[in-house]
């Protein structure tokens, strides 16, 4: 693994890999102090040309426990609104002498250019609807933590598939670690292609829900939405919004994850984001951590040190 762009191009050994050495990394970051000098020497960039909380500050934080020196890239207040271009901009962060750089762009494709270009790891995080690695591995991470396996389990995605980098690297850690998948969601929002004895779409959210053991609530993005694909936020959540009623026609034990930004009211009440028996979603997000720290570690870290 010199890169990492798409969850796909890891074999299951690699993902079972990053996974295990996440379960250390998080042990690491509930110490009262969470610093050790794994990465101590090494440096990163931090390159969003668009928004984010949880992936960048989490990237950050993944570094700095592991005692690397990171730096935070943001396209506004840059010399971008000058006119510099992306690749100018990243080879920039590369003369500065940084060991790896991590991505996020709003054009499919950019984190693997990059990677073409660069003698440097690349780490996407987040191109387009194309890809989000490290959030689908941090869902791996939270359901292999909270239900023992990934193999033989049914995962329901519902809703925003189309736009969704989420559900691509979902579907493809899944599949290779031996999940079934349900896809269920407004038609226009539902790619197609996908159909396959691993992965179902379904027209109807109750027939999709039925016996889940995980429900992964998309988000809907307004901002990559064509006009119309959506008649109304308030429509979407009446027919689509994941609901205590709704949530309970899964199995019993369900477990509730969503990638965030949470619009709460529209693709999930805030009852089941805040149900303490069934969600996820913060442990979601203190894994991020965990398996930032994973991938960094396998990508600029010197071999032998963790194991
Ligand atoms: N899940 C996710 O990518 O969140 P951010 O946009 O806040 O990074």
């Amino acid at each position: 693994m010199r890169d990492l762009i798409a969850l796909g191009d890891l074999s299951r050994a690699e993902l079972e890999d990053l996974l295990d050495l996440a379960t250390a990394m998080k042990e690491i970051i509930r110490r009262p102090v969470k610093k050790v000098p794994t990465l101590r020497g090494k440096a990163a960039a931090n390159v969003f040309f668009e928004a984010s909380t949880r992936t960048r500050n989490s990237f950050e934080l993944a570094g700095k426990y592991l005692g690397a020196d990171i730096i935070n890239f943001q396209a506004r207040g840059s010399s971008v609104e000058k006119g510099e271009t992306l690749w100018d901009t990243v080879r920039t962060m590369w003369a500065m002498g940084v060991d790896a750089v991590i991505v996020r762009h709003q054009a499919e494709g950019v984190p693997g250019e990059m990677a073409a270009r660069l003698d440097i790891p690349v780490i996407n995080a987040g191109d387009g609807a194309h890809q989000h690695p490290t959030q689908g591995l941090l869902d791996l991470f939270t359901i292999r933590e909270r239900l023992g396996q990934i193999a033989g389990l049914t995962v329901t995605i519902v809703g925003d598939v189309l736009h969704s980098r989420v559900a691509r690297s979902d579907i493809e850690g899944l599949l290779q670690l031996g999940a079934r998948v349900r896809l269920v969601g407004p038609p226009a929002l539902i790619p197609g292609g996908w159909d396959s004895p691993q992965v179902r779409v379904y027209a109807d959210l109750r027939e999709a829900l039925a016996g889940a053991q995980v429900v992964q609530v998309l988000r809907i993005q307004r901002e990559r939405q064509a006009a119309g694909v959506i008649p109304s936020l308030r429509e979407y959540h009446d027919r689509w919004g994941i609901t205590p009623a709704r949530l309970s026609w899964a199995d019993a034990e369900v477990l509730v994850l969503h990638p965030g930004p949470q619009n709460r009211g529209v693709e999930i009440d805030s009852a089941v984001v805040d149900d303490p028996k069934h969600s996820a979603i913060q442990d979601q997000v203190e894994n991020g951590v965990a398996v930032r720290m994973a991938v960094l570690y396998r990508l600029i870290g010197e071999k032998g040190v963790m194991e």
